[in-house]
């Protein structure tokens, strides 16, 4: 304590203006208003060689913010699990499904007259369910589809008496798929039958129909006979490659 009085002793003794005093302070620490300081300019320097610095690395490393970094171009997905069933195919969809997904949808056209369910409309419309058109030989069923029918006709018994539109205007893909469709999904095939119509035999339908001009009459469509089927191979139903 002693000492602190004797550092004091000038201030107090009057001999040292207390103006003269502060001066020394204010060389010192030259403050600006709000207590902030000035910035050295070696701050200022070291600063931007940083930021310099960080945008140089993160330029040369950030791939132009495109997410392609995370995949690597050797990247090859897993293979996805097996649909059940033996592993052998993975999950691959056999052609006939495939097929099939598609006849379903050029029935489309077909659902206003003889239903989604195939049931027809009592009167009016036959259904496929139980029908001997749809069960019988895919010939007669390759004629309706391309050339249609004038009722009077006959299914199951009941008499028909409208018109069944000729579909010759669409491809022979979807007519093939679409005739599969009704056959698998509607109807009884006979023993060893997969139901499948292939383009290819459709192709051929338009070959051995080519005479017909007019829809035909039940007479006509009679003529041909029942279990006769439209020339073509068989094919896998797995692949959908022509059977030897
Ligand atoms: C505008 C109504 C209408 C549409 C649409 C229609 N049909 Fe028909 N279809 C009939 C009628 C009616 C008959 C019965 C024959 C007649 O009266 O002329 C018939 C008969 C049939 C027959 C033979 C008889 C039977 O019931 O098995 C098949 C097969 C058939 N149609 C399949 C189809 C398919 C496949 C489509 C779609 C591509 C289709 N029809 C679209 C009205 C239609």
């Amino acid at each position: 304590m002693a000492s602190e009085e004797n550092n004091n002793i000038d201030y107090e003794q009057g001999t040292v203006s207390a103006a003269d005093l502060h001066d020394s302070v204010r060389r010192e620490n030259a403050l600006h208003p709000g207590g902030k300081g000035t910035v050295g300019v070696s701050v200022l320097v070291v600063s931007a060689f940083i930021l310099i610095l960080g945008g140089g690395q993160l330029f040369s490393t950030s791939n132009g913010f495109r997410d392609s970094i995370y995949v690597n171009n050797d990247y090859v997905p897993a293979a996805r699990p097996s649909l059940g069933g033996d592993d052998g195919g993975g999950a691959e969809v056999a052609w006939i499904d495939d097929w099939m997904k598609d006849g379903k949808k050029v029935y489309n056209n077909c659902i206003a007259c003889h239903q989604a369910s195939g049931l027809g409309i009592p009167g009016q419309f036959p259904p496929l369910v139980g029908s001997e058109w749809v069960d019988g030989g895919t010939s007669r069923l390759g004629a309706i589809l391309l050339h249609g029918i004038n009722g009077p006709f006959k299914v199951g018994g009941q008499t028909y008496n409208q018109l069944m539109p000729a579909w010759n205007n669409l491809s022979d893909e979807k007519i093939a798929q679409v005739i599969t469709y009704i056959r698998r999904e509607f109807g009884t095939l006979p023993e060893g039958d997969e139901g499948v119509v292939t383009t290819e035999m459709i192709q051929a339908a338009r070959d051995k129909f080519s005479g017909q001009a007019a829809p035909y009459t039940e007479a006509e469509l009679l003529a041909i006979p029942a279990d006769e089927n439209l020339s073509g191979a068989k094919v896998d139903l797995q692949t959908g490659d022509p059977l030897p």
